[in-house]
């Protein structure tokens, strides 16, 4: 079945085309986030001027005409609210237009899928780690396929944490890929270190770092900040991995393109004989093709949709959605 999939739920416009299981288109348009942060409105309008172009590129990439889509998902959440609106509009003004099913998708369950997809991984500990999310999830097929969450962020998720720290660090560009390139060669600073159980924190990492700037290297500072979030996030995970038995790893989200830490949760899988597995980068970061595919297997299990009941849900939690 081709499926074409919408994302606008933060930064990133994307269009992604599958076809059994197959990308055959994944593009986007990506705003660029100044040192004020996102403003929803802004970056809203950014991707209503940039929709209809995207949705032309996917289709010439994945070479399709438009009545050759079988169905339809965008991201119904979580999300910025403004944002999530263009994906939903567009998406129901084609679904309409072609006559064709439509799916609402969840954005985390998207990323966990996508990455149990290219790290072929059938039942993993997944760590979810973007920018405002930062979660550790399981699938269960009862009552009907979802993902539970066995342990999550108190406050902060760790790409905000690490993007926000970037700016006040005055890096460019202010994400926290800065932070992993001026990590290199850095020392250990003692820093806040919270985990209770299989949850985390981080906003007292944030502030004594924070309080830090100045009186410590760039790069001492930025090593210490991802090993310490990091660490928390490893140790987090391990105690998820062996309470439910799993012999798979998983990391998907904007984060798991940080080669520190799927290096340390390999790690952690390695000394557990555990397999460890993740998307290329293009899928880790905000993309269409995620939702594309999972819009595909919810259409392929018998999930309908009534298009009048395709909305936004801008604190959709990952728990609560059927997947199958
Ligand atoms: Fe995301």
């Amino acid at each position: 079945m081709i499926v074409l999939g919408m994302e606008s739920s933060a930064h990133t416009f994307g269009v992604g085309i599958v076809d059994n299981g197959k990308v055959l288109a994944n593009e986007k348009a990506m705003y660029r986030i100044g040192t004020a942060g996102m403003i929803p409105g802004e970056v809203a309008r950014f991707h209503a001027e940039n929709a209809a172009e995207v949705l032309g590129m996917a289709l010439e990439k994945a070479g399709i005409s438009n009545n050759e889509i079988e169905g339809i998902g965008y991201t119904m959440g979580p999300g910025l609210g403004p944002c999530l609106e263009v994906a939903q509009l567009s998406a129901k003004t084609v679904a309409k237009k072609l006559g064709v099913p439509i799916v609402p998708v969840n954005h985390c369950a998207a990323h966990a899928e996508i990455a149990r997809h290219f790290g072929r991984l059938a039942d993993p500990i997944m760590l979810y780690v973007s920018g405002g999310n930062s979660q550790i999830l399981v699938l269960e097929e009862r009552p009907y396929l979802h993902y539970v969450v066995l342990g999550e962020t108190f406050d902060i998720g760790v790409g905000n944490m690490l993007d926000s720290f970037a700016r006040k660090l005055k890096l460019e560009p202010a994400w926290g890929s800065s932070i992993e390139k001026h990590s290199q060669g850095g020392r250990y600073i003692e820093l806040p270190y919270t985990v209770k159980g299989m949850d985390f924190s981080f906003t007292g990492l944030a502030t004594r770092a924070t309080e830090l700037i100045g009186e410590e290297r760039l790069s001492d500072l930025c090593f210490s900040i991802q090993e310490t979030a990091f660490s928390a996030l490893c140790e987090a995970t391990e105690r998820a991995m062996l309470l439910k038995n799993k012999r798979e790893i998983g990391i998907c989200g904007g984060v798991a393109q940080n080669r520190k830490l799927r290096e340390m949760l390999e790690e952690v899988g390695r000394e557990h004989d555990a397999k460890f597995g993740f998307a290329p980068d293009e899928f880790n970061a905000d993309n269409g093709g995620m939702v594309a595919y999972l819009a595909e297997r919810m259409i392929g299990s018998g999930i309908k949709s009534r298009l009048e009941d395709c909305g936004i849900r801008q604190k959709y939690r990952v728990d609560t959605a059927r997947l199958g």
